[in-house]
């Protein structure tokens, strides 16, 4: 493609090479040809009017590319479309294209409408990333563990513990629970032999993905992408558990929820935690999180210490995560591990 391509449509060509990194060919073409559309004007360029103007970063912060083959993957995954979605169970690039490319014009207002909704993940494997901090505070502190989730989107990994894991040669969990995951583990295993027990969970989320509606749960399988069908079906069976277990995400900022309802309390492990959330939040919203986080953590004790775990972009590398604990009373702050956004590798760096 020529310099003189306008933003919006370099952001599809670049978000298909990301794609095909992360283990997504099928999006890699799919968000080729739809570049290729935008240049000749065909429906892509319809449906991509809203954002035409925005600047390259701009296009990726408001994940763009993202909205438009999830949009496609909704309406496979509804069946409103025939077509589309025999065409996105066989999984063929060119018999997608071939669907969805009529499907823009036919079913252009609704998968606009779509493309109106805020992108909304929720990554289960990044569980097995935050696997090793809880253990390692359960292991240091003794006692179980009381757990706040910040940012947790439809709060599937308020379920972590719920949840089977492989890592290496050992396991950890329930080896009968319907969520099982494991990931390429390098480095030494984290203490498996923890005595871990959950005795309360609580979440927040500005924008939380409401699973009792089924439009909503739809929407969030619709960002899994399509030829990832291990990712998928991992979601669907902790939707299930989520389900079952009534598990809830109070609306709310992360702020001002931290602020009301994480307090120590004796006898427990506090742990506030959160996974892919940092960035979304203004510096002066950090700075004021921050704040809260060591108010609470000047009343740790022994007996009643705080937590902080999470599972953040690398400053200089938004494709690789890393893995923080800081531990109250002392708050020695350790980089645990380094992982894959979704889980699929960790490197354990914790002794
Ligand atoms: C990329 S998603 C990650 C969701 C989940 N933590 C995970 O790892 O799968 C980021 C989430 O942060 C939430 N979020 C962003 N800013 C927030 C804030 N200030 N307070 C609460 N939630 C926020 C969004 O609504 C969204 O659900």
């Amino acid at each position: 493609m020529s310099e003189d391509i306008p933003d919006v449509a370099k952001a599809l060509t670049r978000q298909g090479a990301i794609c095909r990194a992360m283990g997504s060919p099928l999006n890699g073409d799919l968000l080729d040809r739809a570049a290729a559309d935008w240049q000749a004007g065909g429906p892509v360029r319809a449906l991509l009017e809203p954002w035409a103007d925005l600047a390259l970063k701009a296009q990726f912060e408001a994940a763009v590319p993202l909205r438009l083959i999830a949009s496609w993957h909704e309406l496979a995954l509804s069946g409103d479309d025939p077509a589309v979605a025999r065409a996105y169970e066989r999984l063929d690039a060119d018999a997608i294209w071939a669907a969805v490319h009529p499907a823009m014009t036919v079913q252009g207002a609704r998968l606009a409408a779509f493309m109106t909704h805020e992108p909304q993940t929720n990554e289960v494997r990044r569980s097995i990333c935050l696997l090793g901090g809880f253990l390692e505070i359960a292991k240091a502190t003794g006692l179980p563990l009381r757990c706040f989730e910040l940012a947790a989107s439809a709060g599937l990994n308020l379920s972590w513990d719920r949840y089977g894991y492989q890592i290496g040669e050992d396991s950890w969990g329930d080896p009968r629970a319907a969520v099982q995951m494991d990931t390429d583990w390098t480095g030494a295993p984290p203490p498996v032999d923890a005595v871990v027990k959950v005795i309360e969970r609580a979440a927040c989320d500005r924008r939380p993905t409401d699973l009792s509606d089924p439009d909503q749960r739809r929407r969030l399988m619709s960002y899994i992408w399509a030829d990832q069908p291990e990712r998928l079906a991992r979601l669907r069976a902790a939707i299930e558990v989520a389900l079952a277990e009534g598990v809830a995400v109070e609306t709310a900022d992360a702020v001002d929820w931290t602020r009301r309802e994480v307090a120590l309390l004796g006898d427990a492990a506090t742990v506030l935690y959160h996974s892919v959330f940092w960035t979304y939040m203004p510096p002066e919203t950090q700075a004021a999180l921050v704040a809260e986080i060591e108010a609470k953590a000047a009343h740790a004790t022994a007996n009643a210490p705080f937590a902080w775990l999470r599972m953040e972009p690398k400053p200089d590398n938004m494709a690789e995560m890393e893995v923080r604990l800081t531990l109250w009373p002392g708050g020695e702050e350790r980089l645990l591990a380094e992982a894959h956004p979704h889980g699929a590798w960790v490197r354990w760096l914790a002794g």
